[in-house]
């Protein structure tokens, strides 16, 4: 059969356009040539913010400060883990709720309760680990800790502390200069975990396991990013979208208070291409963070997103995106380590789906 010249033609651009496809819909090509599938996420965001919605209590415990949350929903109520400051040190409590509008009244089960103890334990991250059927907490405590609970619901029932290092690798050693080692965060693939953590100096790092193996064997890590200190400083979130992964990491502003920056990729192990990450065009800062309750805070700090799961995939939806993060009083000075950090709740305000 021959084929019809005008046919020829009218199909062509589309030929076309299906090879030109990977750099015509908005991926990009990083700069050792990997291809990057884009996310459905957008590449500016616009934030609603509650106020204040979890603050410490008058229970004794004498909190100056609540932060470092994570968060999951599991069996209709919401958990959320949080350091808390109390007499310049850290430790971690729970609470939950089935309503945000309730989140205030949720008592603090402090975990110094369980069989973490009490001593130095911050910055959690909260998961169920499916393969395990168990929950995992990880957090800092000098080194990258973790705890595990077979029930959630009973915050009496974390393990004793174990690390997931025997020491702390000779190359954060090496580029940690005058930081701290602080902010462990896993996620996993459907073969690996990894394991991300900042050094207050500039320096992403991440390190892997097999999922068989977690939450033994995680290797050398291996410097994921790196950038001034102020401009990649700690907190990083590592999610999983509809189509790619999704990168966070907490910076210190040219006006001294904290934002977010955001990246995305098509694999947990990067390469990782800009999504918004400037000052001018934050993930979440107080320049694109409206305050229909009043502008209680001007730093957008160390959170963690709601998911739309809570094993250890980390999975989120990007459409209507909310975010849990610690703010204070623009007014609040002194010790870093009492600063009355409190918890509050943006919400995408430019949701395109
Ligand atoms: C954000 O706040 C504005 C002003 O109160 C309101 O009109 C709008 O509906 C809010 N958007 C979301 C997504 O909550």
């Amino acid at each position: 059969m021959k084929l019809n010249p005008a046919l020829l033609f009218a199909i062509f651009p589309v030929i076309l356009a299906a090879f030109a496809l990977p750099s015509e819909t908005g991926s990009r090509a990083t700069a050792d040539g990997a291809i990057a599938r884009a996310t459905r996420i957008p590449s500016s965001f616009r934030w609603n913010s509650t106020g204040a919605l979890i603050a410490p209590k008058n229970d004794g415990r004498r909190v100056d400060g609540i932060k470092d949350p994570s968060v999951v929903f599991y069996d209709g109520r919401w958990h959320v883990f949080a350091t808390t400051a109390v007499n310049g040190g850290w430790s971690m409590v729970h609470l939950t709720f089935t309503d945000w509008n309730q989140a205030g009244n949720a008592a603090f089960n402090y975990l110094d309760q369980s069989g973490i103890g009490s001593g130095y334990t911050a910055a959690p991250q909260v998961f169920y680990f499916a393969p395990q059927k168990l929950w995992y907490l990880v957090y800092q405590n000098n080194n990258a800790a973790y705890s595990t609970n077979p029930d959630i619901n009973n915050p009496k029932g974390w393990t004793a502390a174990k690390t997931f290092y025997s020491r702390r690798p000779s190359i954060i050693d090496q580029n940690i200069g005058s930081g701290y080692w602080v902010d462990m965060w896993v996620i996993c693939d459907a073969s690996n975990c990894h394991l991300f953590s900042s050094d207050d100096n500039g320096h992403l790092y991440r390190s892997q396991t097999s999922l068989a193996n977690f939450p033994n064997g995680f290797g050398e890590p291996v410097i994921a990013m790196r950038d001034t200190k102020e401009r990649l400083f700690e907190a990083s979130n590592v999610y999983r979208t509809e189509d790619g992964y999704l990168l966070l990491v907490e910076a210190i502003g040219t006006d001294g208070r904290r934002y977010f920056r955001s990246w995305t990729a098509a694999a947990i192990a990067g390469p990782w291409t800009a999504l918004a990450d400037t000052e001018s065009n934050p993930f979440a800062r107080a320049n694109n963070v409206a305050f229909p309750n009043g502008q209680w805070t001007k730093d957008i700090s160390h959170g963690e997103m709601l998911r739309s799961g809570y094993d250890q995939t980390l999975t989120i939806s990007s459409c209507n995106i909310r975010y849990l993060y610690q703010g204070l009083s623009p007014t609040a000075s002194g010790d870093y380590n009492r600063l009355p950090y409190r918890l509050a709740l943006l919400t995408q305000n430019n949701s395109p789906c």
